[in-house]
């Protein structure tokens, strides 16, 4: 049995090491030098070539190198075996920590104060209460549920969106299609933390925007294509959003010639906000993998049919 680790994109040599180390007995093969494709049984992947997975007679499992599997469903000659994502609490801290940042540079208005001092100026600005503040996360998953209880300690108004109905102290809790409209109505600050499938996809448009409270400020961390990318600018033109703290884009890297580089009112981080680190997911693949081998039920897997 080998794992193989398929990440075009990226150099894996992380990845090997951490897994290396995880299980010194296990056998590795990288992508695209494949040794033996019969013997893979479990596949690791980020961004893999589509129809590449469908080489490997014996796959039984496809491991994503993250939270999310928009990259993996996306393949429409994906063989049919079950899916796994990562869930991990340094996946977890790591959100938090950049959400509670992004909606505390809003609420602080360092933004605002960096331009007063590029002007020399000494000016208090009134600052609003937290309470007073709705924050609206979009996903109460592994992620968004996690960021959601940090800001209510934090003092925020918490609401969050769903599929199916959650009950989360301190959160007001909103679900499904027909309570969409409840939740983004009292909306100050929108986070988007939700998985990237055709029902969600383009959900950050227009129609969303006007339906939040006048000025307010969008923060998307889930992925770029739930962004409508033209109708933000032009609610940013109308003032229907104050400002946007993008981390995930429809390309990456951002194109250099992209309006969003230098538009005033967003701030642009490259995909940080929640790195997978290899040395702290390593053991969760290896035990993904024993379970293959001992034919144990498979943790974390992801339902195809709903796309997350
Ligand atoms: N920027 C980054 O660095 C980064 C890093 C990691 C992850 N992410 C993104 O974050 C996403 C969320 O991760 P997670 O681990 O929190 O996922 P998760 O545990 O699967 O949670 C997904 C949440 O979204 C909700 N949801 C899904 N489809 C919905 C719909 N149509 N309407 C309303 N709610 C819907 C789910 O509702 P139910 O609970 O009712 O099922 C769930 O609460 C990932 O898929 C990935 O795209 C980004």
């Amino acid at each position: 049995m080998s794992l193989l680790v398929v990440c075009p994109e990226q150099d894996v040599s992380d990845w090997v090491s951490a897994l290396e180390k995880a299980d010194p007995g296990l056998d590795l093969q990288t992508w695209p030098r494949v040794r033996d494709a019969r013997a893979v049984t479990a596949a690791l992947t980020w961004q893999h070539p589509p129809g590449e997975l469908g080489r490997f007679p014996n796959l039984k499992v496809i491991v994503s190198m993250g939270a999310g599997v928009d990259h993996i469903l996306r393949d429409p000659d994906l063989p049919d075996v079950p899916i796994v994502r990562l869930v991990d609490p340094s996946l977890v801290q790591s959100m938090t920590e950049y959400v509670v940042l992004a909606v505390l540079n809003h609420h602080r208005q360092l933004d605002a104060y960096r331009r007063l001092q590029t002007q020399r100026r000494w000016k208090q600005l009134p600052r609003p209460r937290p309470e007073r503040l709705a924050v609206g996360i979009m996903g109460l998953g592994q992620l968004g549920a996690a960021a959601a209880q940090a800001l209510y300690h934090m003092g925020f108004g918490v609401r969050g969106w769903s599929q199916t109905p959650k009950s989360l102290t301190g959160i007001r809790a909103f679900a499904g299609d027909p309570e969409l409209a409840s939740f983004l109505a009292a909306t100050s600050v929108l986070v988007c933390l939700l998985p990237l499938t055709p029902r969600t996809e383009n959900i950050l448009c227009r129609r969303t925007f006007e339906q939040l409270r006048r000025g307010a400020y969008l923060i998307n961390v889930g992925r770029g294509g739930h962004l409508v990318e033209a109708d933000l600018l032009e609610a940013l033109d109308a003032g229907q959003l104050s400002g946007a703290c993008l981390d995930v884009f429809r390309t990456e890297p951002l194109p250099a010639e992209h309006p969003f580089w230098t538009h005033p009112r967003i701030l642009v981080t490259p995909h940080v906000s929640s790195l997978t680190d290899p040395v702290a997911v390593a053991p969760q693949v290896v035990d993904t993998c024993r379970r293959v081998l001992r034919g144990e039920p498979l943790v974390n897997t992801v339902g195809r049919e709903r796309g997350y």
